[in-house]
């Protein structure tokens, strides 16, 4: 029988209440016995300002522990103004920049879908975004993010001196590509790749290495360069041109947050962060976050959107846990709740049912359940 490990942090904001939903899914999935004898436990754990006011650090030593023998962790949301004055080292984002970091979860998946019933609480036409499907995959453990140098420095005239390094060597580029042809090979079989070549030395290398890996073992997937800047003028002009994006940890997160925007909320969008596979059980270190922050101006309220949660913990069934099946009944239900007209606050509009975050758990659980009375 598998006992599959999950490690939950829900973190800050409304990152409890999105999780609460998810772990209603979860016990509902252990209790009614459709996985085949395999169950999940369920740790928890604090992360990100809560760590920090309960231990002052942004992430235990014993969470992470329990990371790194996980099979997933699924991640809520971190940060908020009350943390705004707490030491750079400790605050709450460093939590989940630890955690990418020491699980080596270099490849971030951040698929963006325009459900249809959703297509018009977009900011662009609904024939720009109606049956969007594109699949960003952003590198996590590279780049700016991490390169040192990173300091600011007293300079003699009085000045300071911020530094930030970009810096990718060719594996670091080769695995990301690597990651983002194999996922295209599933889908439309098109990567794009952004940098910004014309003015960085990491986007020269970037390009070459891309290209070098197309031509020796993806030649099958259609390829095309596209500088970052101009990427992101693509993508709100015309996104469906678009399959997988590949790129770096830095245009990846601007590119997916407008990528996010396209599909009508950022409170829809769901992400996998994955490790190389383990060498003798082929597994992956796997973490599964929703995009959205943890929006602290409506936290507490049970008004938060837990569809990008609960699509996120989709993607652990399908990516860490081979229950592809479970997956799609999972983000059927997601689509039927929006079709019926069940909104929460940051999609709703005229004629559709508000509901708050439990509301919409609770009729996304319903049609799962539905699902398997059948
Ligand atoms: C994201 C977030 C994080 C990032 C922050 C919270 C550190 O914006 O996951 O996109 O910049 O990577
Ligand atoms: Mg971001």
């Amino acid at each position: 029988m598998a006992t599959h490990k999950i490690l939950l942090l829900p973190g800050d904001g409304i990152g409890p209440e999105v999780s609460d939903e998810v772990s209603a899914i979860i016990d509902w999935m252990n209790n009614a016995e459709i996985m085949d004898g395999a169950t999940f436990e369920v740790e928890k754990y604090l992360v990100g300002g809560a760590a920090y006011d309960a231990h002052k650090v942004a992430i235990s030593e014993d969470a992470m522990k329990l990371a790194l023998n996980a099979d997933a962790v699924l991640f809520g949301a971190v940060g908020g103004p009350k943390w705004d004055d707490v030491p750079y080292d400790a605050r709450p984002e460093a939590g989940l920049l630890r955690l990418r970091k020491d699980l080596s979860l270099f490849a971030n998946l951040r698929p963006a879908i325009c459900y249809p019933a959703l297509a018009d609480s977009s900011s662009l036409r609904r024939e720009v975004v109606e049956g969007l499907d594109i699949l960003i995959v952003r590198e996590l453990t590279g780049g700016v993010y991490f390169g040192e140098p990173k300091e600011i420095v007293d300079l003699e005239n009085g000045q300071k001196r911020a530094i930030d390094t970009q810096v990718y060597d060719t594996y670091e580029i080769e695995r990301i590509a690597e990651v983002a042809f194999d996922l295209a090979r599933t889908r439309q079989n098109k990567v794009c790749s952004m940098e910004k070549r014309n003015v960085m030395k990491s986007g020269l290398l970037w390009n070459e290495v891309v290209t070098a890996i197309h031509r020796q073992k993806f030649s099958d997937v259609e390829l095309s360069h596209m500088l970052a800047d101009a990427g992101g003028m693509q993508l709100v002009r015309w996104p469906k041109q678009f399959d997988v994006i590949v790129t770096d940890n830095l245009f990846g997160d601007m590119l997916s947050d407008v990528a996010a925007m396209l599909t009508g909320s950022l409170g829809m969008l769901p992400s996998a962060s994955l490790g190389a596979p383990d060498k003798e059980t082929g597994k992956r270190k796997a973490m599964y976050e929703p995009v959205h922050g943890s929006a602290p101006d409506i936290a507490g309220q049970g008004a938060a959107n837990p569809i990008a949660m609960i699509a996120s913990f989709a993607m652990a069934l399908r990516y860490s846990f081979g229950m592809v099946e479970l997956a799609t009944c999972v983000e059927k239900a997601i689509a039927t709740v929006l079709d019926q007209g069940i909104r929460t606050g940051d999609i709703m509009s005229e004629g559709m049912t508000k509901v708050g975050t439990n509301g919409m758990g609770a009729a996304i659980l319903a049609e799962i359940q539905k699902d398997y009375d059948k």
